[in-house]
């Protein structure tokens, strides 16, 4: 019995270790619709956040058991991602060859020349983009002769890594919480899952955290640039205990009492100083796109906003004007089946939870 309604299937557990705080979503699989099982989230004490919690992965792993505990988590194995900033990824283009053995080294030679680390000193998973489906369209087209003498030659391949010794943290804040870890992703793709589905258009997905501000231009379901930067809504409390001489805590409410205040429809001064950094790493991102070789639609549709400081007063707005396009915030409940009743909270603490929402989806597509 989970929090809400029983389940006799096999449930999935989707594990977020944010820089702030701890968030678990439990989904069971309801003839292949996501069922809330149930959720929780444990906000980590100041001392213990950003990338600190991993230099003690014991405690990590007490925390990791009490949201769990505390949530009524009956999963046994989990589902968890690496922070963003912590992953490399590109995406290469590859000879095709019908030998995977072939394909390691070449992977590995193209990665030796770009990843910030040994390559035998990394964890690396790479995915082939370009499977039958888009083989086949490209044969279709007129005139697209040459284009498909190209595709059949070459073959293109996302490929992530992290360090091992980063990984291996994570191993060990599971073993210590009793989960088993199933297997590791990246905060990309369980965001595209959670907030972008089957759209095969190329949207930018960007998640406003506490710490940290991560951007994902994804196209046809594939993200083909992500990019982390150290600004997030922590830098607007900080701010605010400066210039108000607040403590923490008011400084806390008063940020998120920005947006119920209203002013007139504008961003709130204080949250300039935050919001252009992160315009210049938008358009800086969507030009890395355009001028993407490995890319075919080059101009980014719509941008998703997610993570708590998506939250922050007329963010979505701004951004909208700012930039000329469609911005909203996402909904990591879309796709998911939970009681009525539940929709006002869920709605709140949506964008804080789409990561872990992606992640406990992950073995039910
Ligand atoms: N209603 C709100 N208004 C403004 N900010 C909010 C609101 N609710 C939460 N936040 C902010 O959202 C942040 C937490 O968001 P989130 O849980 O997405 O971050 P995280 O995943 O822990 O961190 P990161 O992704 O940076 O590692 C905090 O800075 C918090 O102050
Ligand atoms: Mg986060």
């Amino acid at each position: 019995m989970g929090l809400f309604g029983s389940s006799k299937s096999k449930t999935f557990l989707g594990v977020d270790i944010g820089g702030s705080s701890i968030k678990v979503v439990e989904l069971a699989n309801e003839k292949g619709r996501a069922r809330l099982m149930t959720y929780g989230y444990l906000e980590l004490p100041a001392q213990d956040g950003g990338d600190g919690l991993f230099d003690q992965p014991k405690k990590a792993g007490e925390f990791l058991a009490r949201v769990c505990k505390e949530s009524d988590v009956k999963a046994t194995q989990a589902m968890t991602a690496l922070q963003s900033s912590n992953v490399f990824s590109t995406i290469l283009s590859l000879p095709k060859s019908k030998d995977p053995k072939m394909v390691k080294p070449l992977i590995d030679a193209e990665l030796g020349k770009l990843a910030p680390l040994p390559v035998n000193e990394m964890i690396t998973y790479s995915t082939m983009i370009d499977g039958e489906g888009a083989k086949g369209k490209a044969e279709k087209a007129e005139g697209a002769e040459k284009a498909k003498e190209e595709k059949d030659k070459y073959t293109r391949v996302l490929v992530t890594g992290a360090a091992k010794t980063l990984v291996s943290k994570y191993i060990e804040i599971f073993k210590t919480a009793k989960l088993s870890l199933q297997a590791i992703d990246t905060e990309s793709f369980a965001l595209i899952r959670a907030l972008i589905g089957k759209d095969k258009g190329a949207i930018m997905i960007l998640d406003l955290g506490s710490k940290r501000t991560n951007l994902f231009i994804v196209e046809k379901g594939i993200p083909f640039v992500s990019r982390s930067i150290n600004i997030g809504g922590d830098s607007v409390t900080k701010r605010m205990v400066e210039q108000m001489q607040l403590n923490e805590d008011d400084a806390e409410r008063a940020k998120r009492d920005l947006g119920i205040a209203g002013g007139n429809g504008t961003l709130p001064k204080i949250l300039e100083p935050i919001m252009q950094p992160i315009v210049n790493e938008i358009k800086f991102a969507f030009q890395l796109y355009a001028n993407m070789e490995l890319t075919e639609l080059k101009r980014v549709e719509k941008i998703i906003l997610t993570g708590g400081s998506s939250h922050l007063a007329h963010v979505p707005e701004y951004l909208s004007e700012t930039l000329n396009m469609n911005v909203y915030r996402g909904d990591p409940w879309a796709r998911v089946v939970y009681p009525k009743d539940l929709a006002v909270v869920l709605e709140e603490i949506g964008p804080r939870m789409a990561v872990a929402v992606g992640l406990a989806m992950r073995e039910m597509e």
